[in-house]
């Protein structure tokens, strides 16, 4: 990512570069103007002559999500992006392009990448951009949506190969973050403006879905045993008290057996039960 951010940079100061070679170009317009004055005088005395009609050639209207920026004699025209509404160009010396500024999304297609534990995953996004500065898009980059699209998805590769899986997973919102911001800064020079990255989706080998499958599954099985024998323990304490409660008092015994008998007989009433003197047992018990 520092590599990316390096190279947005250079990328920043050439186009920064560039830019002043065209302010020095719009000087120099004076110098060899003559030529370009002759042409612009002669196309404005055809407007005049031509009036009514001409006018169908020299009003133009963009949208009010629109901005069109002129050239006249190739030449940027000073002020800016016209628009929106009407604005004027003289026909034959002027070209001009309409740039919309509405925001635009696109997809990045699925990614195939080897997470910094070595994990191949498949991972795609969805970037949201639209266009700051019209001038800037149109003079500084040939085709600002494709390269806004490769770039977009060499910033993925790039800022998802330094997180290892848990990472990947549970840190979506700052992955996303992190790579809109990288974006934005790369984009900068071209007038785009980068709103929002999404990661749709990170999709792990099937081989891997089964083993973490298997690894969840064994872990929750552990737990369910250790509970199961925290119970039994509590349980067999329990069990120790009323034992020690019951040969405390011998009729505490004989009372337990008379409440079994009437359990029995009121759930099993075809059933013959024959009572046993516990005195029989009573020098089992003591001892
Ligand atoms: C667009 O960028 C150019 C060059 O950097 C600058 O002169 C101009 O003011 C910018 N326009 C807007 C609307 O920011
Ligand atoms: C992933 O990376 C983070 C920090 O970079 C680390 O704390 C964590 O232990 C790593 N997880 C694995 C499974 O390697
Ligand atoms: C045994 O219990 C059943 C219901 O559980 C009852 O219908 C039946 O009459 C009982 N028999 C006797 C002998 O009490």
């Amino acid at each position: 990512m520092s590599v990316d951010v390096e190279v947005a940079r250079t990328r920043k100061t050439e186009q920064k570069f560039v830019f002043s070679d065209h302010e020095d170009g719009a000087n120099n317009t004076e110098n060899n103007g003559l030529c370009a004055y002759f042409l612009t005088a002669i196309s404005v005395v055809l407007i005049v002559v031509t009036l009514p009609f001409s006018l169908m050639f020299c009003i133009k209207v963009v949208q009010e999500y629109e901005r069109a920026v002129i050239f006249r004699l190739g030449r940027l025209l000073k002020g800016g992006a016209r628009g929106p509404g009407i604005f004027f160009i003289i026909p034959c010396i002027d070209s001009y392009c309409k740039i919309d500024l509405r925001t635009v999304s696109f997809d990045v297609p699925p990614q195939e990448i080897l997470s910094k534990d070595s994990v191949t995953v498949a991972v795609d996004a969805v970037v949201y951009y639209r266009i700051s500065n019209a001038t800037v898009a149109v003079t500084n980059v040939e085709d600002y949506g494709r390269s806004t699209r490769l770039l977009a998805a060499t910033t993925l590769r790039n800022v998802l190969g330094t997180k290892n899986l848990s990472e990947l997973l549970s840190e979506r919102e700052s992955i996303s973050h992190m790579i809109q911001s990288s974006l934005d800064e790369a984009t900068d020079p071209w007038g785009v403006k980068v709103e929002r990255v999404e990661v749709k989706d990170v999709r792990l080998p099937v081989q891997l879905q089964r083993a973490m499958a298997a690894e969840a599954e064994a872990a929750r099985e552990a737990r369910a045993k250790v509970i199961a024998a925290e119970g039994e323990q509590k349980a067999s304490r329990a069990l120790k008290e009323a034992a020690d409660v019951i040969t405390d008092s011998p009729a505490a015994l004989q009372l337990r057996y008379l409440q079994t008998l009437s359990s029995i007989a009121a759930e099993k009433n075809s059933t013959i039960v024959f009572p046993i003197p516990m005195e029989l047992f009573k020098g089992h018990i003591t001892m």
